[in-house]
């Protein structure tokens, strides 16, 4: 397959990550299908592009007939089969959740047309973790994006031993159309390249307010202003989800048994009080 053969995007899950890229394909002109289990949260998709789009249109980002465009060309439906039936390329951005994962891709492999490939944006999950719950792991691979999927450039390619140079040069390609910059990883390892250094970075932090070192807030305004990191580590794990951080954590260590990848009492912490972060409106930070 080539990239020019890629008409139709579905984007599995909408949540943080999947209604941004949903709506990043669909501004690059691609017809897209966003699919989520639950209906609330693609109204909320579908009410998040019908508010952004008017907003780059006042900002001079887009022409309206280019924002109407967009809405033509995204569609959002609970319906699995109707999502991905007549898909070209899957995106899946659903739970960081292995046996969810791995169901969805044997889903996934019986509902797209057999051209099609199979890609999770998992921040930490190889895609071989995933791959041999289908019947064509050499189009499975990893195309990991950041949050806001809108504005990050980067994007991981992760080509796992099961994946054809042929998928991975196809991703890498569409990441071009969306307008990244796709970073071709040729072996697999977890957390990739900047999810590693990231939680290098956020481990660090949450033993230094485990310890009562420093607040978060306190190593917030050391990290921005000492290193000129846009967020400091608490304000963006709101951004991106305690809930997340706690997934990642328990799947790692169930995995690997080593106590040290258990999430942090803190994040255990915010986890069970329900405080997630911006999407909870309660996290390290209050956003009410
Ligand atoms: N969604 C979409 N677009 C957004 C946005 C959002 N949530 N927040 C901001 N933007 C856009 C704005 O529309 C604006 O666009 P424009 O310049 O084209 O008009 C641009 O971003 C800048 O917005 P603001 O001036 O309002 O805000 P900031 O300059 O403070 O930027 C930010 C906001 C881009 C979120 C910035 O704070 C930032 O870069 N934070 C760090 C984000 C980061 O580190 N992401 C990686 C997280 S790790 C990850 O994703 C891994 C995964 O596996 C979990």
């Amino acid at each position: 397959m080539k990239i020019e053969d890629v008409k139709k995007i579905c984007v599995v899950g909408a949540g943080n990550m999947g209604h941004q890229i949903a709506l990043s394909a669909a501004l690059a002109g691609y017809q897209v299908s966003c699919t989520d289990i639950s209906q609330e949260m693609l109204n909320k998709a579908e009410a998040f592009a019908r508010t952004y789009l008017p907003e780059r249109v006042a900002k001079g980002k887009l022409t309206q007939g280019q924002a109407n465009q967009v809405m033509m060309n995204i569609s959002f439906t609970q319906n699995l089969e109707e999502a991905a039936g007549d898909a070209d390329f899957v995106i899946e951005a659903a739970v960081e959740k292995m046996d969810i994962k791995r169901k969805l891709f044997a889903d996934l492999d019986r509902i797209a047309p057999p051209h099609a490939i199979l890609a999770t944006n998992s921040s930490f999950i190889v895609s071989s973790k995933i791959a041999d719950a289908t019947k064509r792991p050499d189009k499975v691979c990893n195309m990991h994006f950041f949050n806001p999927a809108l504005v990050m450039k980067l994007v991981e390619v992760v080509q796992g031993p099961h994946t054809s140079t042929e998928t991975a040069q196809v991703t890498m390609d569409l990441c071009a159309k969306l307008g990244k910059s796709g970073a071709w990883l040729k072996k697999e390892i977890y957390g990739f390249l900047v999810n590693r250094i990231l939680s290098a970075l956020h481990q660090e932090a949450l033993f230094l307010a485990d310890m009562g070192i420093a607040t978060p807030e306190e190593i917030d305004m050391a990290v921005t202003n000492a290193l000129g990191h846009p967020m400091g580590p608490f304000r963006l794990m709101d951004f991106t989800g305690i809930d997340l951080s706690y997934y990642i954590g328990m799947e790692h260590y169930q995995e690997t048994r080593d106590p040290k990848d258990k999430p942090s009492p803190l994040i255990v912490e915010k986890f069970v009080k329900g405080e997630w972060g911006k999407k909870t409106k309660k996290g390290f930070y209050s956003y009410e």
